[in-house]
């Protein structure tokens, strides 16, 4: 499926992408700018990037599934995981919001 229309991504690319920076640290924070990053892509109007957190979250969920992680280890993780994303989606619609009283 067809996530970023301005670069042409897929999930699936985005995925494997995801699975690539848990392979090198599993433990980090994934943002979108960082998996854009590593394909060598940018965001551009970034309207992708909330399907883009959701894949990250998703995905980074199933890695620690599969890897044999405690569950008190992937809830501490997928809680400051969430909690990260969620400030910066806050961020961002405060941004805007300023942003367009301003112009
Ligand atoms: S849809 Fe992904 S940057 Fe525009």
């Amino acid at each position: 499926m067809l996530v970023c229309s301005c670069n042409y991504i897929t999930d699936k690319e985005i995925r494997e992408v995801i699975t690539e920076l848990l392979d090198r640290d599993c433990w980090q924070l994934i943002v979108p700018a960082k998996v854009y990053h590593a394909m060598e892509k940018r965001g551009r109007c970034c309207g992708c990037f909330p399907n883009v957190v959701d894949i990250i979250i998703q995905t980074t969920e199933e890695y620690h599934a599969r890897r044999h992680s405690t569950e008190a280890e992937i809830f501490d993780f997928m809680s400051r995981l969430k909690k990260f994303h969620e400030d910066n989606r806050r961020a961002d619609i405060e941004r805007r919001q300023k942003s367009h009283r301003a112009a």
